[in-house]
């Protein structure tokens, strides 16, 4: 059962709700994650997990072309990233980014759901990185006026 990627995919989603609380949104690199990053990152996740039932074979092959421009779009904006890059962690988690990318698209061109599953694991650990290293978590209690 491929379903582990459901998890990632609705961890990465959470990312956005921790992020509300942020104080000071950097809006350029808050964009390519928003219109770009993570919209990638789901439509590829969405060729490696199970397959929604009933799915039709012309439904099949929407979701693999959509997961082929999820994985283009991991590779472009890990590229966009990187022209707002805060130092080497940064920079290497964009790298993994832009690699598992480059992978997930050959395995979504070839329709390989296994490969697809494997390289998504790795796709993740790149947001996971950034998002560790990068983004504060958010306050234990609200600050006292
Ligand atoms: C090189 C660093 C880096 C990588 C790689 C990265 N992110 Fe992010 N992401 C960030 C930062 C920094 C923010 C917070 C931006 C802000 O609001 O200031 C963020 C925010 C987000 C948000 C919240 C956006 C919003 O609307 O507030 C989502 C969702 C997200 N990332 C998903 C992903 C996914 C999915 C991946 C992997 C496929 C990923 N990110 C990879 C750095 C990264």
């Amino acid at each position: 059962m491929r379903v582990r990627l459901l998890i990632a995919a609705t961890l990465a989603l959470g990312a956005g709700a921790a992020m509300a609380q942020v104080m000071n949104h950097d809006l350029p690199v808050q964009k390519i994650m928003a219109a770009e990053t993570n919209p990638g990152a789901l439509a590829f996740w969405a060729g490696g997990n199970d397959p929604p039932e009933d799915e039709s074979k012309a439904e099949a092959n929407a979701r693999w072309d959509e997961a082929v421009k999820g994985a283009q779009l991991l590779q472009t904006s890990g590229e966009a990233l990187k022209a707002h890059s805060r130092g080497v962690a940064w920079n290497a988690f964009s790298d993994l980014m832009i690699a598992t990318g480059k992978e997930g698209e050959a395995a979504a061109k070839a329709r390989d759901a296994e490969k697809a599953f494997e390289v998504g694991g790795r796709v993740y650990d790149s947001c996971n990185g950034c998002h560790k290293t990068y983004i504060p978590p958010p306050p234990r209690q609200p600050p006292t006026p």
